[in-house]
């Protein structure tokens, strides 16, 4: 069995963002509407006793501190924290190793295209060598995730390429197109050991090939990026000049949106996560909430927990 804790459900910047007016932003200030999210990530472990964190986003403190079963709790330094996987090189997603420093040890996995991107950058080696030791992940492989010891925390995880986007920060101005390749944006089935069930984690996607739907079976669930509801939505909202597709992600709604395209694969459970702030599903009233329900989706939100039994 594999306890989830989703730690963070907002896209990058969270709600509210700090530099944000939009609806939604403004409700979330004025806290009675819409509750505050932080930058999404997730917590998974099989034997609750040691954690495995997917994505270290910028406020991965503050989840820490609202978590109980991350509160250290062998004296007088420790973490139940084993282990950090990273799905891409986006800032939401990294920002928060460096807030993992003060010598802990855990292992740390990405493909090896994203720990050259951390290599590349000495910041990161505020992250010791000699207590994060760096793995890089096998794509299309199930594979355990191991502690700082080398003990298999019984987590297992099958890696696998989606079509996403370079980090944002990387993106060269001149280049074409969105200027992936295969290991900068991965998803991951994660499961306990012994048990087939499994969650599949997409935070970021911007395709859907039949290829990807045909790896989840009926009993598995699904997180999945929910970035924007509409392709246009910054646009629209005047809060940004890209489409959703231009940032890597693939909208809600639409003909080609998330729906459409996940309608018709029976699930355990689809929910969406990294939403961004002016997401209007965010808002409880809004036509927008009530079709995601009645689609069968739900919206993932800070501390909720579920069991992949
Ligand atoms: C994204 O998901 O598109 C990125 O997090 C954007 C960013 O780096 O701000
Ligand atoms: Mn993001
Ligand atoms: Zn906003």
């Amino acid at each position: 069995m594999l306890r989830v804790i989703v730690l963070g459900a907002a896209a990058g910047g969270g709600l509210p963002q700090w530099n944000c007016a939009c609806t939604t932003c403004r409700a979330a200030r004025e806290g009675n509407l819409v509750v505050p999210q932080t930058q999404s990530s997730i917590a998974v472990s099989a034997d609750g006793v040691r954690w495995v964190v997917v994505n270290a986003s910028p406020d991965i403190r503050q989840q820490f501190a609202a978590t109980q079963a991350l509160q250290p709790v062998k004296g007088p330094r420790s973490s139940p924290l084993s282990s950090v996987l990273l799905t891409n090189a986006d800032v939401d997603h990294i920002a928060g190793l460096l807030s993992l420093r003060e010598s802990q040890a855990f292992t740390l996995y990405a493909t090896g295209r994203v720990l050259r991107v951390l290599e590349g950058n000495a910041v990161f080696n505020v992250l010791a060598r000699n207590h994060v030791e760096r793995r890089a992940l096998r794509l299309d492989e199930v594979q355990p995730v191991v502690d700082a010891r080398g003990g298999d925390t019984s987590v297992r995880i099958e890696p696998f390429a989606i079509p996403g986007k370079i980090a944002l920060w990387l993106e060269n101005p001149e280049a074409f197109g969105l200027g992936g390749v295969p290991e900068d944006t991965i998803g991951l089935a994660i499961g306990a050991a012994g048990s087939s069930n499994r969650l599949f984690y997409l935070p970021s996607c911007s395709g859907l090939p039949d290829t990807i739907k045909a790896r989840l079976s009926t009993r598995d669930s699904l997180l999945f990026d929910g970035t924007t509801f509409t392709e246009d939505e910054m646009i629209s909202s005047g809060t940004g000049h890209k489409t959703a597709s231009r940032m890597g992600h693939l909208p809600m709604s639409g003909a080609k949106g998330a729906v459409a395209q996940w309608e018709g694969v029976s699930l355990r459970r689809k929910v969406f996560i990294h939403i961004n702030n002016t997401n209007p599903v965010l808002l409880p009233d809004s036509p927008e909430r009530a079709f995601i329900q009645k689609s069968g989706w739900e919206i993932a939100h800070d501390g909720m927990e579920f069991l992949i039994e």
